[in-house]
C-alpha cells in the first residue's frame, strides 16, 4: 500500500484547483483497500473516493483519507454471437478504453468517446453523449463496501441508473437502505458491446457529419472520429483549460411550463422525454442570460459552451462555487427553472 502525505490533488482534479489531501492512498486493488480499513489509524478516519476527478470542484484541502483508484486492467471476457463483454479496471482514462475497444475493433463505445475521467466513475454518473448512455451498454461492476470491505457485484439495475444518477449519487435515507454514496469504491467495471453493432446517429451533430461527408454506413471508427471532433470544436480539453464537463443537468419540465417559456422566449432549446416531460438545453439557458464568456475572480463561463465552467488559471473552488451560484439565481429569476449542478462540491 502506498500511502502519501500532504499529497497534492491539483493533477487529481480536471478543474486544476489547488489543494490538498492530508493523506492520499493510491488503490491498485482491493488488497489496498482491505489494508486501510485494518490500518490502525487510517482505518478511524472518513475515506473519501477520487477516480479521475472530472467530476469534483474543491473548495479546500481534504481531511478525509483520499482513496485514488489506480485499478488497471483491459481484458475481453466474452466474445458470444450477440455480444462481446469486455472488463476494465476502475482506474483505467475513460477515453483510453474507448480507443482500446476501437483498436480491438469492437464498436459500442464511441458516442461516448473523449469523455473525461475514469472507468470507475462513468457508472457513479452514468455518463452519456450523442444519444448513448453508459446504461446502454452496461453489464456489471465490481466494488468493495468501504465500512465492511465486503466485495460485491452489481448488474445495471441494482445501480438504478438514471439521467447522469445512479445508486452511488445517493446517501442510505432513514426510511430505505437505497444508496451508496461513500460506502462503495469500484474496482472493475464490464461493458456489454451488442452484435451486429449498428451506428447510434440520432443525435443532430452527428446527423450534420453524416450529410457533410455523405457517409451514410460508417464504421464504428469513423463515428468515433466524429464525436472527437465536435467534442474538440465545443468542448475544452482540461489538459489545457481546467473545466468539469457540463457543470449543470439539463433540466426537465412539465409541458405547460415548456409552453409558458416558449411563449416569451421562441428559441428555447427543448426535446420532448419519452415520459411526457420536456429537457431543456441548460447551456441555452445560460447562455439567454448572457453568461457566456463572463467571469468571477478567475472562474469563468466557456465561450462556446455556457454549460461548461472553466478554470482561467489559478481559480478557486470557492470562486467556481460562487460563479455556479450566480448562474443559478440569474436562470431561477429569468425561467423560474433551479439548475442542479452536475460536480460534487467537496
Ligand atoms: N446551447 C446554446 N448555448 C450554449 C450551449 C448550448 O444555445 O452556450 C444550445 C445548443 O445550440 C444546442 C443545445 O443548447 O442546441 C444543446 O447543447 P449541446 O448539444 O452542446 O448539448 P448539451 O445539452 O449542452 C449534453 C450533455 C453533454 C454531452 C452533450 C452531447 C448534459 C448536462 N450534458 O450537453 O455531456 O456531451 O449533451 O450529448 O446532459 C457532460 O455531462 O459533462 C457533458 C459534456
Amino acid at each position: 500500500m502506498i500511502v502519501e502525505s500532504n499529497a497534492s490533488l491539483q493533477p487529481h482534479n480536471t478543474f486544476g484547483i489547488v489543494a490538498k489531501a492530508k493523506t492520499m492512498v493510491r488503490v491498485k486493488g482491493a488488497a489496498d483497500v482491505h489494508a486501510v480499513l485494518a490500518h490502525p489509524e487510517l482505518s478511524r478516519e472518513p475515506l473519501f473516493v477520487l477516480g479521475g476527478g472530472s467530476n469534483i470542484v474543491l473548495t479546500g484541502d481534504v481531511k478525509a483519507v483520499v482513496l485514488k483508484v489506480e485499478v488497471a486492467g483491459r481484458t475481453i471476457l466474452e466474445d458470444g454471437p450477440k455480444a462481446t463483454i469486455v472488463e476494465f479496471g476502475a482506474g483505467e482514462n475513460w477515453h483510453e478504453a474507448v480507443t482500446w475497444t476501437m483498436d480491438q475493433g469492437l464498436g459500442g463505445l464511441e458516442n461516448l468517446a473523449l469523455i473525461p475521467g475514469t472507468v470507475g466513475a462513468s457508472p457513479v454518473q452514468n455518463i452519456g453523449a450523442y444519444g448513448i448512455e453508459l446504461q446502454d451498454r452496461f453489464e456489471s461492476l465490481d466494488a468493495i463496501d468501504l465500512m465492511t470491505g465486503r466485495e460485491f457485484t452489481l448488474d445495471a439495475t441494482q445501480c438504478a441508473f438514471g439521467y447522469r444518477d445512479s445508486v452511488f449519487k445517493h446517501s442510505p435515507a432513514r426510511d430505505s437502505d437505497f444508496g451508496l454514496a461513500g460506502r462503495a469504491l469500484i474496482l472493475r467495471v464490464r461493458m456489454r458491446l451488442p452484435k451486429p453493432w449498428k451506428p447510434v446517429l440520432g443525435y443532430l451533430d452527428l446527423h450534420r457529419k453524416v450529410q457533410e461527408s455523405g457517409i451514410t454506413q460508417p464504421t464504428a471508427r469513423q463515428v468515433y472520429d466524429w464525436v472527437c471532433a465536435i467534442r474538440s470544436a465545443k468542448l475544452p480539453d482540461p489538459r489545457v483549460i481546467g473545466n468539469a464537463g457540463s457543470f449543470f443537468k439539463n433540466p426537465t419540465v412539465t409541458p405547460e411550463q415548456c409552453q409558458d417559456i416558449i411563449a416569451r422566449d421562441p428559441g428555447i432549446v427543448h426535446y420532448p422525454m419519452p415520459d411526457g416531460t420536456v429537457k431543456l438545453a441548460a447551456g441555452w439557458l445560460i447562455d439567454a442570460c448572457g453568461w457566456k464568456g463572463k467571469s468571477v475572480g478567475q472562474a469563468g463561463v466557456y465561450d462556446k459552451q455556457a454549460l461548461v465552467l472553466v478554470n482561467r488559471g489559478g481559480a478557486t473552488g470557492g470562486e467556481v462555487v460562487t460563479l455556479a451560484r450566480a448562474i443559478q439565481t440569474s436562470v431561477y429569476e429569468r425561467f423560474g427553472i433551479r439548475l442542479e449542478p452536475e460536480p460534487v462540491v467537496v
